[in-house]
């Protein structure tokens, strides 16, 4: 069976000094205190190597992608492409026509609730989600739900942060027809246990849509290991850049579903009252394109990949361990699992008696951003029965000393409000 989480060989250390030189923001103060960045998982910084990417598309080869005849459109088509070409590589793709691009993990999630959803589910049928999802795999399968009138189930999660897998067999049936779930969360960052979640749908005959906005960054995803049928991803959370990103879909499925956004450039021929669709991926992919964003990403991968994503993991789970410990030890209750091997590099915590809000705000006058909140999961927070969490995530960047800031940055806030 296919592992998600393999134990990085040993030697895979990150040169965390010189990755920090490609981030030009690294540089940045706050006030008078160096930035430390702790909200990856809402979006990471970006290298100068994808800057570069970006404005070197804008400054030399700029053209509309699959359109121009003309040298320029011939040049941004190839890039564009040749960014794809990278997505399918990174994620061992059987082949590139299976990476639709979109502006990330909320509109590929919504691609696939309604291109495959609205065609192949109807009443009697169940859709299945966890309590731990983003609401970015909560409302697609709701108003998708509400239109076909199939039902939408929820897999529990435990009081330690994990699936709650005791429940599985009386959740995932023969009615089920799609099982969408994460893979690892942004709210209490547990890493699901994906290998033997999507051998338990297929057993049952589901499809399986797996919400990789947090997983794809931090840890190695094959998609023809894992017998995946759909996974979805943000590139701004890997170092690319902003409204890039995408999806994997298995081709007979691609092959077999709706187009979601009707336009220029995924039709073959209009008629006046039907129009025919182009291949796939180009279906899914109406109007201009984030051609310069994608081209980033390519960027992105390129550089994930010179590093290693066996060195970004060992990296991360070494900065975690230590977050879980120092956090833990100044006296916060952290959410989700104690475990680093169950994790990945977010940790949400409630710091003694300080709203998030407010923690939020002192740590950033000693220079640190944390994002405080319900992390757009407020079904995690309610079975938690808090508002929201502070959380501070990590990334190929961040160091021990940065936790050690956070630390102090947290006892200052500590000071503050038991005045
Ligand atoms: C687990 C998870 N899913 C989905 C999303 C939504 O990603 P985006 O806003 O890039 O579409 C996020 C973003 O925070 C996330 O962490």
């Amino acid at each position: 069976m296919a592992k998600i989480i393999d134990k990085p060989a040993s030697g895979d250390t990150l040169d965390v000094e010189r990755i920090r030189a490609d981030f030009p923001i690294l540089t940045r103060r706050v006030g008078d205190k160096p930035l430390v960045y702790l909200d990856s998982a809402a979006t990471s910084q970006k290298p100068q190597q994808v800057i570069d990417a970006e404005s070197d598309f804008y400054a030399h080869h700029n053209a509309n992608a699959h359109r121009g005849i003309h040298m320029l459109g011939e040049e941004a088509t190839e890039l564009f492409e040749g960014a794809r070409g990278k997505v399918a590589r990174f994620l061992n793709a059987p082949s590139a026509e299976s990476i639709v691009f979109t502006r990330g993990t909320t509109e590929s999630m919504n691609l696939i609730a309604h291109g495959w959803g609205r065609k192949f589910l109807k009443a009697g049928d169940e859709i299945l989600i966890t309590e731990m999802e983003h609401h970015s795999n909560i409302v697609p399968w709701q108003l998708t739900a509400q239109q076909t009138g199939a039902t939408l189930r929820y897999l529990p999660i435990t009081d330690d942060g994990l699936l709650d897998l005791s429940q599985l067999e009386s959740v995932l049936t023969e009615r089920t027809k799609i099982f969408s779930v994460t893979g690892m969360s942004n709210a209490l960052g547990t890493i699901t246990p994906l290998p033997r979640l999507i051998e338990a749908a297929h057993a049952v005959g589901a499809v399986v849509a797996v919400d990789g906005a947090q997983l794809v960054p931090h840890l190695s995803v094959d998609v023809q290991a894992l017998d995946l049928d759909f996974i979805v991803f943000s590139g701004h959370k890997m170092l690319g850049p902003t409204a890039s990103g995408g999806l994997y879909g298995r081709r007979e499925i691609l092959d077999a579903m709706d187009p979601f956004i009707g336009g220029g450039e995924m039709i073959l021929e209009v008629f006046p009252d039907y129009s025919t669709w182009k291949e796939v991926p180009y279906k899914f992919e109406g109007g201009t394109m984030n051609i310069a964003q994608e081209i980033g990403l390519g960027a992105a991968i390129d550089y994930l990949e010179a590093i290693g994503m066996d060195a970004v993991r060992a990296h991360e789970e070494e900065i975690n361990a230590y977050a879980l410990k120092r956090i833990g030890e100044a006296g916060a209750t952290i959410y989700g699992p104690t475990d680093p091997d169950l994790r990945g590099g977010a940790v949400s915590f409630w710091y003694k008696d300080v709203h998030p809000h407010d923690l939020a705000t002192i740590v950033n006058e000693e220079g640190v951003a944390i994002r405080a909140g319900h992390h757009c999961a407020q079904l995690v927070m309610r079975r938690y029965g808090v508002p929201a969490t502070a959380r501070a995530s990590f990334y190929i960047y961040n160091t021990k000393d940065e936790v050690d800031v956070l630390i102090s940055a947290l006892e200052r806030a500590e000071q503050v409000f038991a005045l």
